[in-house]
């Protein structure tokens, strides 16, 4: 049995999906209960809830485990390590003896002072140094940006016919589509001799302006462009779509780390890298 955090997510709905479909029971953790399917358990409860996760983890051969974000926290920092340390009292509590972790590329970089380095990355930083203070064998996959992340923005692109954000436009990043980093951590999961560490990058590096062509058309907007703005303009739009102020600075941190180069892949395309190109996701979109 394996315990899945963020069950009902992106990326550990397909984590489910590929461990079911190899013939292992699942304990589906999320606070909304996942759907009840052969070999799935809905586990509802509380990542804060150390109590409540060590019986999520008790007896289990393996975990994946995950730091959900909350956008509109007050202060990103203190609640991703409520969270963090949570997850991983817990996974001491219990002995788990095998951990992949959902992290990112970029979270080998200390976020430094007010996480202004890397924006929301920081916290994952903060995240792999507690998980390295388990006796366990951890694995830390980290994905690039994902392509589901577009997605947010989607009533915006409809109410404005634009989309906004402070990347360049000529920065090509590593995006991928969760299916495929699900994949990946459940491919890790099963694997006895994974790395320390999982690149997923994606097919091919690409620009926002590439992912804003190729998803346009699927949401019905064939007209939809890319308008890059200003920092302090997108901190400002971002606390308009209801992010927290600490949330939209940590945004666009992020973001001054992709245009300035400082969040990277380290290893060439692999056998863990995602194969959907991102028109092929926005075809699914569509469909
Ligand atoms: N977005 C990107 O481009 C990107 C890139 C690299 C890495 N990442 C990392 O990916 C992670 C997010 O993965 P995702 O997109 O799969 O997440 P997601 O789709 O937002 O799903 C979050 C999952 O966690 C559950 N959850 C949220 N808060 C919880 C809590 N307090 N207690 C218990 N369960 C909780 C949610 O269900 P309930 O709400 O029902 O609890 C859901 O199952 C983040 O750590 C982020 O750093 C993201």
């Amino acid at each position: 049995m394996i315990t899945v955090l963020g069950a009902t997510g992106n990326v550990g709905s397909q984590v489910v999906r590929e461990l079911t479909a190899a013939g292992v029971d699942v304990r589906a953790v999320a606070r909304r209960p996942a759907v009840a399917a052969p070999g799935v358990r809905p586990w509802p409860g509380d990542l804060g809830d150390r109590a409540f996760l060590r019986r999520a983890f008790d007896g289990a051969a393996a975990a994946f485990v995950l730091l959900p974000f909350d956008v509109t926290a007050p202060d990103h920092a203190a609640h991703q390590a409520r969270l963090g340390e949570s997850v991983v009292a817990a996974l001491r509590d219990a002995a788990v003896p095998r951990v992949v972790a959902l992290s990112s590329l970029g979270a080998e970089v200390p976020g430094g002072p007010g996480l202004a380095a890397t924006g929301y990355l920081g916290s994952l930083h903060d995240q792999e140094a507690r998980l390295a203070t388990l006796d366990a064998y951890v694995t830390r996959v980290r994905p690039g940006l994902f392509l589901e992340s577009f997605l947010w923005s989607a009533d915006a692109m409809r109410a404005h016919g634009v989309h906004a954000d402070s990347v360049d436009p000529d920065v090509a990043l590593p995006m991928v589509a969760t299916r495929d980093v699900g994949r990946a951590a459940a491919a890790a999961l099963l694997d006895p001799d994974a790395p320390d560490v999982v690149e997923v990058q994606g097919a091919a590096d690409r620009t926002v302006p590439d992912v804003v062509a190729a998803l346009g058309p699927a949401l019905g907007l064939p007209d939809l462009a890319y308008v890059r703005v200003p920092d302090g303009e997108m901190e400002r739009l971002l606390r308009g779509a209801g992010l927290s102020a600490d949330g939209a600075r940590l945004h666009v941190a992020m973001n001054r780390a992709f245009n300035e180069g400082r969040v990277r892949a380290h290893g060439p395309r692999g056998a863990a890298d995602g194969v959907l190109t991102v028109e092929e996701w926005a075809a699914g979109v569509a469909g």
